[in-house]
């Protein structure tokens, strides 16, 4: 079935960070832009993640916060707090949008067997003094299947998803899954042209964190180059790793923006000025 019919009804996966709206005034200006989204013809699809609240109770709670390659190491405790964070945010997003006048449906990507994964096996990382280890990351799934029936029915019923990565395993056991793969997987099984994924960088740094070289445009094959010169680290990792999915099953361009540059969003998809970096295949 043919989804999309020029940019009537154009679907897009929109995903956001945890450090992208958590400003004052940045939730209610992306309700807006959601909204002028749909007014100019777009359909799109919210997934968001919650790494900094994540860790913020983790450690009020008196837990470790570890990562490994970019991923929340997620024991039960860990697996806890990320689902009731992630929740939280999720009906503050939902909340927006009403206010915003967009109709919205939050739900867990565990809602319906819509997002299905299984644990992921451990990573091979580097411990302190260079040598190679493997690590058990708990809790962490990776994505083996996506149904969009029920996506397809909101969407239908002019309804926008608003989806936070909690999923489940075919067994039904909760998987903490990183909000960026689930957006690939979610924007490849969906049909989408495009993937943007609001952080809060203004897109990949050619100097690597906390740099200020923007690279406005790259390829699949100049991130693998990238990523070996360590210049994408820590969360830009599965960032990179989550473009390539969905260039590869379909997707058709990937835009990074940063959230806290205001409208970014409609400035690209809308009136397609330049901005963040757009990664394509190459
Ligand atoms: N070369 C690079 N260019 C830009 N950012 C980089 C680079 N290498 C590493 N990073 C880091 O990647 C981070 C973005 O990934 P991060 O997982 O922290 O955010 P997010 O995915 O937007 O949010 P969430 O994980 O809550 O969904 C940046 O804040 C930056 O610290
Ligand atoms: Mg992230």
């Amino acid at each position: 079935m043919e989804q999309s019919q020029g940019i009537s009804g154009r679907r897009v996966l929109v995903k956001f960070g945890g450090n992208a709206l958590s400003g004052e005034g940045d939730l209610e200006r992306f309700g807006r832009d959601i909204s002028s989204l749909l007014n100019a013809g777009f359909k799109p699809i919210l997934v968001h993640g919650g790494g900094p609240e994540i860790s913020q109770e983790m450690e009020r709670r008196g837990l470790k916060v570890k990562k490994v390659s970019g991923l929340r190491v997620t024991d039960d405790g860990a697996l806890q707090v990320a689902a009731e964070v992630l929740s939280r945010i999720n009906a503050q997003v939902v909340e927006a949008l009403t206010r915003a006048g967009v109709d919205a449906h939050g739900m867990a990507g565990s809602e319906k067997g819509t997002v299905i994964a299984q644990k992921m096996p451990p990573v091979t990382t580097e411990d302190g003094s260079g040598h190679e280890v493997h690590v058990d990351l708990g809790s962490v799934g990776e994505v083996s299947h996506v149904e969009p029936s029920f996506l397809e029915e909101l969407m239908g019923d002019g309804i926008v998803p608003v989806i936070y990565p909690i999923c489940a395993d075919e067994h039904g056991s909760a998987l903490n899954v990183n909000a960026d793969t689930v957006a690939a997987h979610v924007a490849r099984a969906a049909g989408a042209k495009e993937m943007v994924l609001v952080t809060d960088v203004p897109g990949i740094l050619r100097g690597g964190e906390g740099s200020k070289e923007l690279i406005p445009s790259t390829t699949l094959s100049e991130i693998d180059r990238l990523i070996e010169a360590k210049v994408i680290t820590g969360g830009m990792v599965p960032k990179v790793e989550a473009c390539r999915i969905a260039l590869l099953n379909g997707v058709g361009t990937v835009y990074m923006l940063n959230g806290k540059e205001p409208h970014s969003l409609i400035k690209r998809l809308v009136h397609g000025q330049d901005s963040g970096t757009k990664i394509t295949v190459g």
